[in-house]
Order: C-alpha cells, then structure tokens, then sequence
C-alpha cells in the first residue's frame, strides 16, 4: 500500500487528529467551508463519525508521508439504529468516512485508502461497507470503481453499499 513517499498503514488510537481532518475535508468535499472545525467536531451529525476513536468495532487506515504526517484517513464504524450516520443500512454494517487533504488529490492516495479498508473490513468477516455520498461529489466514480453500489436514497445523498 505505497504511493510515491506516501504510505498507508492501519490507523491507531495516535491518529486520532487525522481523522478529524479527514471528517472535516468530507464534510467540505465541495471545497468552499460550508462547515467549521468547530462545528465538525461539536454537531454530533459528524462528531459522531470520530468521537471516541477508537471504539470496539472501529477500523480504518492513515496516509503518512514520509515524516510520519497523516494526509489521509478512510476508517469505518457502526451505528446504532438510533444514532444513525447519513450513509446507515444496518447495525452491523459499519459506515465509511474518508478525507485526504485538498493539496494532495488525485495522485492516487484516496484508492490506497480504499483498498487497504476494505481488505481489512474482508478480514475482519464483515457482510458489507456503506458509505453516503453527495449529489455531484466525484468521489462516487472511485466508489463505484470498487464496486459500491446504490442502495437508498438520504436528502441529497445516495447510500452506497459494497458487498464483501
Ligand atoms: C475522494 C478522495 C478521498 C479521493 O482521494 P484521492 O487521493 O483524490 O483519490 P485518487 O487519487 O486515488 O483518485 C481516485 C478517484 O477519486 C476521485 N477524485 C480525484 N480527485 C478528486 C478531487 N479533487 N475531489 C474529489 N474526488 C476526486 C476521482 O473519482 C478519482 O478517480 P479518477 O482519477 O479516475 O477521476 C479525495 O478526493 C477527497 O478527500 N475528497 C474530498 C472529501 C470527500 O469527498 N470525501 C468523501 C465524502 S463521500
């Protein structure tokens, strides 16, 4: 899983700020902030993507560069029917978030990221990943790609699923 100086390695309770990053850069994926930190971090809509990571259940995946910096994160968690993420199916199917910082797009690290989490979420035995993702957000192309597919419909957001 190496891209350039770029590697990518199972993610730690030390990578914690990583992910928020990545939750914040998903939540603005459109590239205008329409979210602050503090609003990622404090609306439980996103807080409760990294809140606590890592709880049991949790897995996911950094990109470090050389120097040790994350510059990425796709990590997976499940959600009670209760406390459901945009892109819920079920209780035990964990929901997928992932981030990598604008400068450093399409080079190849988001694919990395995928495909290192869904082997560990293979692994791990589980029957499926989901994820949401946004009208015109074209990070849909690289889901569809591995094999996502739609399976509902969310406000302005298709609920994929892969199927493992
Ligand atoms: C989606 C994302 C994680 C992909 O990471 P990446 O490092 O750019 O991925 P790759 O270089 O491996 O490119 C894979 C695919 O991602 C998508 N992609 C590439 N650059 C992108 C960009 N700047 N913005 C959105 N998607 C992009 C494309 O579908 C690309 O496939 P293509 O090269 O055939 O067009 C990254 O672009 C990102 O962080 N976007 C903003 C946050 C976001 O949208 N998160 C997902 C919310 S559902």
């Amino acid at each position: 899983m190496e891209t350039a100086a770029i590697k990518v390695r199972e993610a730690t309770a030390e990578d914690t700020l990583t992910l928020w990053a990545a939750c914040f850069d998903a939540a603005n994926w459109r590239g205008s902030d329409r979210f602050t930190r503090e609003q990622v971090m404090n609306d439980p809509e996103f807080s409760h993507y990294v809140e606590g990571w890592p709880r049991p259940g949790d897995f996911g995946v950094v990109a470090v560069t050389g120097n040790g910096d994350g510059i990425g994160a796709a990590w997976c968690r499940t959600f009670a029917a209760d406390d459901a993420g945009y892109g819920f199916v079920a209780t035990d199917i964990p929901e997928l978030t992932i981030g990598v910082v604008p400068g450093l797009r399409g080079a190849g690290t988001g694919t990395a990221l995928m495909t290192g989490l869904i082997a560990l979420g293979r692994s791990r035995g589980l029957r499926g990943i989901s994820l949401s993702v946004e009208d015109g957000n074209r990070a849909r192309d690289l889901y569809e790609r591995l094999g996502f597919v739609r399976v509902g419909r969310n406000g302005g957001s298709d609920t994929l699923l892969l199927q493992l």
